[in-house]
C-alpha cells in the first residue's frame, strides 16, 4: 500500500497536519529527522487512521504514490532548504513539494523556480490556525502552479476548516502568492491584536475596570459585528486568574510583546510596494516599543505626561464608543492589507482574487471573523474595488462610528494613553478621504532644495521653479 500524501517534520504543526490527513481517510507517509518522533506519532495516534512511518527520507519518498505530495513542515529558512536538498534527488518529474511553514515569500519564489528546473512542483502554502487548526481544520493558502492544485487542492480542501460547508482553502496564485497572502494575514493579525489591546487599555484606564470586567465586555462584543476568534480568546484570557498569585492573569505577564517576524516582513514589503499599511506598521512598532527596555527605563518618570484625568460619566456610552472605534480601525487595517495584496498581485503577476482570500479566512485561521463575509461580498460587488473602505457596506458601517472614533482618539491623546493603531487608522481615514493634502507643500519643498520638480493642478506637465534665482517657472 502506498500513501496518498507524506509529511516530513513532525513537530507539533506537522504532527497535527499528518493526523488531520489520516482522520480524513488518507494513508499518510510520515518522517522526521529523529525517528523517535515518528514512532511516537504512530504509537500515540495510530487510531486516527493509517500512517506509514519511515526512518529514512528515501524510504519515506518511496512509500508515497505518484505524483507524490510531500508536505514539508520544518522551520523556515535553512532547515527548509536542507530538507528540499535532500528531497530533490529522490523525487520524480511531476511530484509536488508543499512548504506549509511560515516561509518568507521571496524564498518561496526562489525555491519554486529551483524545483521547476527539476520538473517538480513547489507549493508554498500558508497554513493558519495554530496547533488546534492544523488538527481540526486550518485555513490553507496554497500557491505554486495551477497544475499542482488539480491533484493537491481536493486533499487540502478536504482537511481545511469549513464555513457553511465551504472549504477555507483555495488556490491563491503562482510561486510566492500563497506565502505572501499568509504574510499579510499575519500582518492583519498583528493589527487586530494591537487594536484589541488598545481597546482593553482604554477600558482599563477610562473605567478603572478590572480585567475580568473588561473580559465580560469583550464577551458581549463577541455577539455582534466584532465576533471573531481574537475577540473570543481575549474575553477568555482577561477572565483567567493566575493560579499562583490569584491576580488576573494578564496583570502578571511582562508587558513586552515579541514576534517571530511575519509582521516585520509585512511592513518591509509595504514599504517596498509603497502601500500605506499604517495599522500593521503601528502594531509591529508597538511590539518593538514594548520591548525597548533601555528607552522605557530612561523615559519612565522622566518624560512629563501633562495629561488630563479620565472622567467617564456615562459608562455604557464610553464602552460603545470604544467598540465603534475598534471596529472602524479594524476595517482600516483590513482595507490596507487588501491594498497590499492587490499591489503585490500586480507587481508579481499573481492575479489574486481578494474576495476569495476573505472567504478562506472566515474559518480556521487566527483572524477568522464574522465580518469577513462582508469583505467577500464587497469584492463580489466589485472585483476591482480600489479601496475596501469605499465599498457601500463599509462606508456606512465605518461612517456611523466616526464621531465615536474621534472622541476616543481625542480622549486617549488628552489623557495620555498610547493608541498608535487607533490614532493612525483614523489619520489614514482622514488622509485617504481628504480633498486636498499638504503633500503639495512637500512637493514645493522638494523642488526648492533639490530641484525635484512638481506637477500643477491647472495644467499638465512637470515643472521646476528657479528658487535661488528669479523664481521663474520652467516646464521640464
Ligand atoms: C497563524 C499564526 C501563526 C503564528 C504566528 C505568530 O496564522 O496560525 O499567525 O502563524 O502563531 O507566526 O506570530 P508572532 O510570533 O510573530 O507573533
Amino acid at each position: 500500500e502506498l500513501a496518498q500524501i507524506g509529511v516530513t517534520g513532525l513537530a507539533v504543526m506537522g504532527r497535527n497536519l499528518a493526523r488531520n490527513f489520516a482522520r480524513h481517510g488518507y494513508t499518510v507517509a510520515v518522517h522526521n529527522r529523529s525517528f523517535a518522533k515518528t514512532e511516537s506519532l504512530v504509537a500515540d495516534h495510530g487510531d486516527d487512521g493509517t500512517f506509514l512511518p519511515s526512518e529514512s527520507m528515501a524510504d519515506f519518498v518511496a512509500s508515497i504514490e505518484r505524483p507524490r505530495k510531500v508536505v514539508v513542515m520544518v522551520k523556515a529558512g535553512g532547515p527548509t532548504d536542507a530538507v528540499i536538498d535532500e528531497l530533490i534527488p529522490l523525487l520524480e518529474e511531476g511530484d509536488i513539494v508543499i512548504d506549509a511553514g511560515n516561509a518568507h515569500f521571496p524564498d518561496t519564489r526562489r525555491r519554486e523556480e529551483r524545483l521547476r528546473e527539476h520538473g517538480l512542483h513547489f507549493v508554498g502554502s500558508g497554513v493558519s490556525g495554530g496547533e488546534e487548526g492544523a488538527l481540526n481544520g486550518p485555513s490553507i493558502m496554497p500557491g505554486g502552479s495551477a497544475e499542482s492544485y488539480v491533484t493537491l487542492g481536493p486533499i487540502l480542501e478536504d482537511i481545511s476548516a469549513k464555513v457553511d460547508g465551504v472549504p477555507c482553502c483555495t488556490y491563491v496564485g503562482p510561486d510566492g502568492a500563497g506565502h505572501f497572502v499568509k504574510m499579510v494575514h499575519n500582518g492583519i493579525e498583528y493589527a487586530d491584536m494591537q487594536l484589541i489591546a488598545e481597546a482593553y487599555d482604554l477600558l482599563k484606564q477610562g473605567l478603572g475596570a478590572s480585567a475580568a470586567e473588561i473580559g465580560q465586555i469583550f464577551a458581549e462584543w463577541n455577539t455582534g459585528d466584532l465576533e471573531s476568534f481574537l475577540i473570543e480568546i481575549t474575553a477568555d484570557v482577561l477572565q483567567h486568574v493566575d493560579a499562583e498569585t490569584g491576580s488576573a492573569f494578564v496583570d502578571v505577564i511582562l508587558d513586552r510583546a515579541e514576534q517571530k517576524g511575519t509582521g516585520r516582513w509585512t511592513v518591509q514589503n509595504g514599504l517596498d510596494l509603497g502601500v500605506p499599511i499604517t495599522g500593521i506598521a503601528e502594531a509591529t512598532f508597538a511590539r518593538a516599543l514594548s520591548g525597548s527596555v533601555p528607552q522605557r527605563t530612561a523615559a519612565a518618570g522622566v518624560l512629563r505626561a501633562e495629561a488630563g484625568a479620565w472622567d467617564v460619566t456615562d459608562r455604557d456610552a464610553f464602552v460603545e464608543d470604544v467598540r465603534l472605534a475598534l471596529y472602524a480601525s479594524k476595517v482600516v487595517a483590513y482595507s490596507q492589507g487588501f491594498d497590499q495584496i492587490a499591489a503585490a498581485s500586480e507587481e508579481f503577476g499573481w492575479d489574486i482574487d481578494r474576495g476569495a482570500m476573505a472567504r478562506i479566512w472566515r474559518g480556521g485561521c487566527i483572524i477568522r471573523a464574522r465580518f469577513l463575509n462582508r469583505i467577500t461580498e464587497a469584492y463580489e460587488r466589485d472585483a476591482d474595488l480600489p479601496l475596501l473602505l469605499a465599498d457601500p457596506y463599509f462606508t456606512e458601517s465605518v461612517g456611523n462610528g466616526v464621531p465615536a472614533w474621534r472622541r476616543i482618539v481625542s480622549l486617549a491623546a488628552l489623557n495620555g494613553v498610547p493608541t498608535p493603531a487607533f490614532s493612525s487608522s483614523l489619520a489614514y481615514y482622514d488622509g485617504v478621504r481628504a480633498d486636498r493634502l499638504p503633500a503639495a507643500l512637500v512637493q514645493a519643498q522638494r523642488d526648492f532644495f533639490g530641484a525635484h520638480t512638481y506637477q500643477r493642478v491647472d495644467k499638465p506637465g512637470v515643472f521646476h521653479t528657479e528658487w535661488s534665482l528669479d523664481r521663474t517657472e520652467t516646464a521640464q
